[in-house]
C-alpha cells in the first residue's frame, strides 16, 4: 500500500475505535492527523457523531475543521475549561516505548499543549515513522524566540547537536510559527534519553517548546504495508 492510504488507514482507525460522541477532543496537525479530522467531519455529517467540542493544533487544522463544520473551540473556551477527552496527532517518529518525536510541521507548542491536557493521547503513523532510537534520525524541532537563536544554538551544540535555522519555503527567510517564534532542528547523533532532553531542553532561556513528547506515552495506531493496522498501547 502507498503511504497515503496506510497514513489514512491508520488515522481511521484511531477515529473509529477511540471517539464517541459529547468528546472534548484535541485534532492534531500534518498529512496524516487530517484525515482523523476528515474522518470526524464526515461521521459527524453521517449523523453518526453528535456533540463534539474540537479543539484545533494549528491553523491549517482550524481552517479544516472549519470547512468541514467540526465545532472548534479554543482549550480556555467554557465548553473545553482546559482539559480534552482524547487527542489525535501524528509524529514524526515513534520508538519501541511510544515516546514521539513531533514538530515536522512546526505545530509542535500547541500540540504539546493539547496533548499533555488530554485524558488520553492517540498518535497515528505509517509504519516508516518507526524507529529503535528517538534523535539521530528525524531533527528534534526547538521553538525559540528570535533574541536566543545563537544562545540557544550553542546549548544545543555543547549538547552534542547538529543545529540547523529551519527555513521557509516560498517565503524568504526563516519559518516562523504561528506564535511568532524561530525553529531550529536539532539532530542528536548520540543522545542522551529522549525523557532528559525534553526537561533539559526547555531549562534553555529562550527555547519555548521541543518537539521530544515523553511524559504521557499515547496508544499509537501503526498502519503496516500487508494492509494491517497495530494498536500498540
Ligand atoms: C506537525 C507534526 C506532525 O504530526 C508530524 O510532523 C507528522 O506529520 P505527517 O503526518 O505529515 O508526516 O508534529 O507539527
Amino acid at each position: 500500500m502507498e503511504q497515503a492510504a496506510l497514513k489514512e488507514r491508520a488515522a481511521f482507525a484511531a477515529v473509529d475505535r477511540l471517539v464517541t460522541s459529547g468528546m472534548k477532543l484535541g485534532l492534531g496537525t500534518g498529512s496524516t492527523a487530517i484525515h482523523a479530522v476528515r474522518r470526524v467531519g464526515a461521521l459527524l455529517a453521517q449523523g453518526r457523531l453528535r456533540d463534539i467540542c474540537a479543539v484545533a493544533t494549528s491553523q491549517g487544522t482550524a481552517m479544516e475543521c472549519e470547512n468541514l463544520g467540526i465545532p472548534l473551540y479554543t482549550l480556555n473556551a467554557k465548553a473545553i475549561g482546559g482539559r480534552l477527552d482524547l487527542t489525535i496527532d501524528g509524529a514524526d517518529e515513534v520508538d519501541g516505548e511510544n515516546r514521539c518525536v513531533k514538530g515536522g510541521g512546526g505545530a509542535l507548542l500547541l500540540e504539546k499543549i493539547t496533548a499533555y491536557a488530554s485524558a488520553a493521547w492517540a498518535v497515528v503513523v505509517d509504519e516508516s515513522k518507526c524507529r529503535s532510537r528517538l534523535g539521530p534520525g528525524f531533527p528534534v524541532p526547538v521553538e525559540v524566540v528570535e533574541e536566543a537563536r545563537l544562545t540557544v544554538k550553542a546549548r544545543l551544540e555543547a549538547l552534542g547537536a547538529e543545529v540547523s535555522l529551519r527555513e521557509a519555503v516560498r517565503k524568504a527567510g526563516p519559518v516562523i510559527t504561528e506564535h511568532g517564534n524561530l525553529i531550529l532542528d536539532a539532530r542528536f547523533p548520540e543522545p542522551p534519553s529522549p525523557e532528559f532532553l525534553e526537561g533539559e531542553l526547555n531549562n534553555i532561556p529562550g527555547v519555548v517548546e521541543n518537539g521530544f513528547f515523553t511524559r504521557l506515552r499515547p496508544l499509537v495506531f501503526i498502519a503496516r504495508t500487508d494492509g494491517t493496522v497495530e494498536e500498540r498501547p
